[in-house]
């Protein structure tokens, strides 16, 4: 298998595969744990602070060579990697940028927006899913 990393499994088919210094036997399912790749704060400073400017320098997005886009692996890499990966940030890009067109969002008067710390949430689920909120679209 040629597959680098890893968010569903990774099953080694060929015997005594050479990984890991031969600890994986045939038949070994590994789990990638992306949430640890995409939390390296040698990579991401503040790893847990909703920082999208990661990504922007002077106001551009970084190219493919700027270390937060080389170890961006939402999307997986190597032969296995999501075959659907530009449709889905072309349409992530059209729907969020139509709805910014169109409305400006804000919290209900007397909220406050969560926490964007996931760690307050992992005990409740093995997924980490954003609390309940309300949103106000203001038609721009
Ligand atoms: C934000 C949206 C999406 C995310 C975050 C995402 C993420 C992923 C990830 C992490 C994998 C596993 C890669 C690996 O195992 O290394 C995957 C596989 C896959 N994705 Fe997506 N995906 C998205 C949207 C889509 C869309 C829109 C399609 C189809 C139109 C799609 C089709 C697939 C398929 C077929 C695989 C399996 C590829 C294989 O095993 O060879 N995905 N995706």
């Amino acid at each position: 298998e040629g597959r680098l990393a890893l968010s569903s499994p990774l099953r080694i088919l060929a015997n005594n595969d050479n990984i890991f210094n031969n600890v994986c036997l045939s038949s070994t399912q590994i789990f990638g744990n992306l949430f640890a790749c995409h939390h390296d704060e040698t990579v991401y400073p503040d790893p847990w602070e909703f920082k999208p400017d990661r990504f922007l320098e002077e106001g551009k997005l970084v190219g493919a060579d700027h270390p937060a886009v080389r170890n961006f692996i939402g999307f997986g890499v190597g032969r296995r990697r999501c075959v659907g990966q530009q449709m889905a940030r072309i349409r992530m890009f059209l729907y969020t940028t139509c709805l910014l067109q169109k409305f400006k969002i804000e919290i209900p008067k007397d909220t406050s927006l969560p926490s964007h710390d996931p760690r307050a949430l992992l005990s409740e689920s093995p997924v980490i899913l954003p609390p309940p909120m309300q949103y106000c679209f203001v038609e721009c």
